[in-house]
């Protein structure tokens, strides 16, 4: 059975929407980033002040490679997973593509807190709402993989669910 991978930018909520989703199909879910700093025994932002965002996608690519090759998960990814074409490929060979987004200003209030993600304070020059509108802009082509997009600044979390679950049987990635 195809695997689920939610992809899209910081703060878009693919890791809720990931764990509501694999309790909704019944499916394991598996959290990228969260799998990397239990791994390591260090969080993400200590990662990246040791041993710089390098060493961070290394770890990254690593955790694609080993958890592609699953089946039937619910997987979410960081928001620069998608920057590897490698990582892209690997997911897509047995992964649904879902892309989650969210305006500016839903991204914004759900990254405020400073020193959680460190690609988003390296950007930050003093106007924080400016770093997510031009690394969003960066980014936007690279979310074009997915199979399907969903529009979370609006929606609940169960909604988002919802959305998500009635596409995966339109397409018939699971028959529940
Ligand atoms: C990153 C996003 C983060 C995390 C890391 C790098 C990025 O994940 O993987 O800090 O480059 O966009 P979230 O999208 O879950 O915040």
């Amino acid at each position: 059975m195809k695997n689920v991978v939610l992809i899209g930018f910081m703060g878009t909520g693919k890791t809720s929407t990931g764990r509501a989703l694999a309790q909704r199909l019944g499916r394991a879910f598996v959290d990228l980033d969260r799998m990397i700093e239990e791994e390591a025994g260090r969080s993400i932002p200590e990662i990246f002040a040791s041993e710089g965002e390098a060493a961070f996608r290394a770890l990254e690519r690593e955790a694609v490679r080993r958890t592609a090759k699953r089946r039937a998960l619910v997987i979410s990814t960081g928001g620069g997973t998608v920057k590897d074409a490698a990582n892209v490929a690997l997911l897509k060979e047995n992964g649904a593509i879902i892309c989650l987004t969210a305006s500016v200003d839903v991204v914004l209030a759900r990254t405020a807190h400073v020193g959680d993600r460190p690609v988003l304070d390296a950007k930050d020059a003093g106007d924080r709402r400016q770093a997510v509108a031009d690394l969003m802009a960066e980014r936007r082509e690279l979310y074009d993989v997915a199979d399907y997009s969903v529009d979370t600044s609006d929606l609940s979390p169960l909604q988002v669910v919802d959305d998500i679950a009635a596409y995966l049987k339109r397409e018939g990635v699971f028959r529940a």
